[in-house]
C-alpha cells in the first residue's frame, strides 16, 4: 500500500518525515496480514492496495500517541499495527458501501464491485474484517479487540438505521447526527483514543482524544455529504450523488426542508422524488443550506480543536489541529 500525500501540510518536516515513514510500516503490515497462497485473492487485495486513500485513520492512532506523550514520545509497533487494522476496518467498510451505494468509482479508480462484481465485493470486505480482527488479535490485548469489536457492531447499526430511513423524507436532524456519529465517528474517536491509550494517556486525556476524534468524524461526514452535493467526481476522486439516487437524506438537504414555506416545501420534494440533483442544487445554494451545513461542519471543527488544549505543545499537537481544520476545507 503506498501512502499518500495528506491533505494538509505538516508543519514540521521532522515529524513529517517521521510520521511518512510510520504510514509506510503500516502499510507493510497492512500487505503483510493480507498475503494469501491464492493468487485469486491476492489479485483483489491488490486492487484496494493499489489506491492510495488519505490514510486519515492510521494517522490519527500514530499522531494521537505522539501528541500525548510529548517531546520524548516515540510510537512503538502496537501502535503500527492498531494503525494497519483501523484502516483494514476502514477498507472493510468503504468496499460494502460502494456495494450498498452502487458506486462505480473510488480513490480515482474502479471499485471492486463496479470491476468483479457484488459476490467479489461482499466477500472481500469479509475477508478485509476478518483479517482486521485476526491481526489485532495477535497484540494479545483482548481489550483492543472489545474496543474494535463494539466499533464496529455501532458503524453497522449506522448503515442499518439508514437503510432503514432510505426515502424518508421527514428525517431531522437528531436521526442524521445519530447515523453519522455510528457509521463514521465511533471509528475515527476509536482510533484517537487508542492512540493515546497505547502511550499509557491518563483515562481523562484518552476520553479528550476520543472526543477530539469524534468531533472530527461528524465533520468529516458533513463535509463528506456536502461533497457529494457539491464535488466534481474528478477532483474527489469517487462516484458522487450517491445518496440523492439511493434516497439517502443528508444534511444540507434536511436543513433545506425544514426551512421552507408550505408551497416551496412541496416543489423540493418533488425534485427529492424525481432525484433531480441539478434542479435541487440550485435550491440549496439559493436558500443557504449548503453554507448552513457546512458551518455546522466548522462549528464541529472548533470543538475539536478545543479538546486538544490540555495536550503539551508539540508538532504532533499542531499537526492534529491542522488535520482538524482541512477535514473541513478538503476539496477530496
Ligand atoms: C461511507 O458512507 C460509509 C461508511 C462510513 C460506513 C459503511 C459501513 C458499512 C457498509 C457496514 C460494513 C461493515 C463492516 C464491518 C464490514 P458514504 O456512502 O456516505 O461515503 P462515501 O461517499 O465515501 O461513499
Ligand atoms: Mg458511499
Amino acid at each position: 500500500m503506498t501512502t499518500s500525500p495528506l491533505p494538509f501540510t505538516a508543519p514540521d518536516d521532522e515529524l513529517a518525515s517521521l510520521l511518512a515513514g510510520e504510514l509506510a510500516e503500516v502499510g507493510r503490515i497492512f500487505e503483510r496480514q493480507l498475503a494469501c497462497d491464492l493468487p485469486a485473492v491476492n489479485r483483489l487485495c491488490l486492487h484496494i492496495e493499489r489506491y492510495r486513500g488519505k490514510m486519515l485513520r492510521p494517522t490519527l492512532v500514530l499522531l494521537s500517541g505522539l501528541a500525548v506523550a510529548g517531546d520524548e514520545a516515540e510510537v512503538g509497533e502496537r501502535h503500527r499495527t492498531v494503525a494497519a487494522v483501523t484502516e483494514m476496518i476502514h477498507m472493510a467498510t468503504l468496499v460494502h458501501d460502494d456495494v450498498l451505494d452502487e458506486a462505480q468509482v473510488r480513490r480515482r479508480g474502479s471499485t471492486v464491485n463496479h470491476l468483479h462484481g457484488n459476490e467479489a465485493a461482499v466477500m472481500l470486505g469479509d475477508y478485509l474484517i476478518s483479517n482486521a480482527f485476526h491481526l489485532c488479535s495477535r497484540l494479545g490485548e483482548p481489550s483492543i479487540n472489545l474496543m474494535l469489536g463494539e466499533v464496529t457492531n455501532t458503524l453497522c447499526e449506522g448503515e442499518l438505521l439508514q437503510l432503514d430511513r432510505r426515502d424518508d423524507l421527514s428525517l431531522d436532524e437528531p436521526t442524521y447526527f445519530e447515523i453519522v456519529r455510528r457509521k463514521t465517528a465511533v471509528l475515527v474517536g476509536a482510533c484517537c483514543r487508542l492512540g493515546a491509550v497505547l502511550a499509557g494517556a491518563p483515562v481523562a486525556v484518552s476520553d479528550a482524544m476520543h472526543a477530539f476524534g469524534e468531533a472530527l468524524g461528524v465533520a468529516f461526514q458533513i463535509r463528506d455529504d456536502v461533497l457529494d452535493l457539491t464535488g466534481r467526481s474528478e477532483i474527489v476522486g469517487k462516484s458522487l450523488g450517491r445518496d440523492l439516487a439511493k434516497g439517502k437524506l443528508t444534511l444540507p438537504l434536511i436543513v433545506h426542508l425544514s426551512a421552507l414555506p408550505p408551497e416551496e416545501l412541496e416543489r423540493s420534494l418533488e425534485l427529492v422524488q424525481a432525484r433531480d440533483a441539478e434542479a435541487l442544487l440550485e435550491r440549496l445554494w439559493a436558500t443557504g443550506a449548503i453554507e448552513a451545513a457546512q458551518a455546522q461542519a466548522e462549528a464541529l471543527v472548533a470543538s475539536a480543536r478545543a479538546r486538544l488544549g490540555d495536550l503539551p505543545d508539540t508538532a504532533a499537537r499542531r499537526l492534529l489541529d491542522a488535520m482538524a481544520e482541512a477535514v473541513v476545507t478538503r476539496e477530496f
